[in-house]
C-alpha cells in the first residue's frame, strides 16, 4: 500500500469512490467535473496498480485548511490505508505551512488517533460560510466538528453566515 498525489487520470476512481458516500451523507457530494478542477487537492491510495483510497486537502487560506473526501474501498480498509491518507494529507498542510486543519466527521475517534480534537463549529467559520450555509443538515449536523493546531482567529470568507451563530471574529 502506497500514497501519492493524485493525478488527472485518477479523477474516475476518486469520482467512484466518493460517489459510494453520496447516499448516507458520510462524503461531501463531488461531481466529476468538480474532482477535475480540484484534482490538485487530492492524494490517493494504491495497492499494486489499483486506486483503493483517496482523501484531498483544501486550502482555505495560511490559517486553515480542510480534510475532505477521504475514503478506503471497504475490501482494503483497516490496512492503514486510510491512515497514510491522512498522514500524506498532514504533510501536505505542513508543507504550506498552515497553521490549522479542520475537518466534520462522523468518526472522530479516528480522527483523534491522529491529533484531532473536537471543537464547536461556529469556531470554523470558513466552513460555515463555504459549505454549511447552503447544507441541507444547517440546522441538524450529526457532524462534528474538529481540528489539528492553532485554532483560527478570523475568516477569510464573508459571504453571509447563517442565522444559526454570532461569530465574534
Ligand atoms: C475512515 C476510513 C477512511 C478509515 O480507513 P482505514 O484504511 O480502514 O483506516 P486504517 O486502517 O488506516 O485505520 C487507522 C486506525 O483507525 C482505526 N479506525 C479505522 N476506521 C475507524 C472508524 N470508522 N472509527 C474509528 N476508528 C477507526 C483503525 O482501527 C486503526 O486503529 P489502530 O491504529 O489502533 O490500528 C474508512 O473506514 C472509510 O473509508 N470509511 C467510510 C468513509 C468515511 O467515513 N470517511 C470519513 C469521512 S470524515
Amino acid at each position: 500500500m502506497r500514497t501519492r498525489k493524485a493525478l488527472l487520470p485518477d479523477a474516475i476512481d476518486i469520482h467512484r469512490l466518493i460517489l459510494q458516500h453520496f447516499a448516507s451523507g458520510t462524503l461531501l457530494p463531488r461531481t466529476f467535473p468538480e474532482i477535475c478542477e480540484n484534482v490538485r487537492d487530492f492524494v490517493v491510495a494504491e495497492e499494486g496498480d489499483s486506486v483503493v483510497g483517496c482523501g484531498a486537502l483544501h486550502l482555505y487560506g495560511p490559517h486553515l485548511a480542510e480534510v475532505r473526501s477521504i475514503t478506503v474501498c471497504p475490501e482494503y480498509r483497516k490496512r492503514g490505508a486510510g491512515r497514510l491518507l491522512l498522514h500524506k494529507l498532514l504533510k501536505e498542510a505542513a508543507r504550506h505551512q498552515v497553521s490549522c486543519v479542520c475537518l466534520f466527521t462522523r468518526i472522530p475517534e479516528f480522527f483523534a488517533r491522529a491529533g484531532f480534537s473536537m471543537v464547536r463549529r461556529e469556531d470554523i467559520p470558513d466552513k460555515l460560510y463555504k459549505d454549511c450555509c447552503v447544507c441541507p443538515k444547517l440546522h441538524c449536523c450529526d457532524e462534528v466538528a474538529m481540528v489539528r493546531g492553532q485554532l483560527p482567529r478570523f475568516a477569510i470568507l464573508s459571504q453571509p453566515a447563517p442565522a444559526l451563530v454570532k461569530l465574534e471574529i
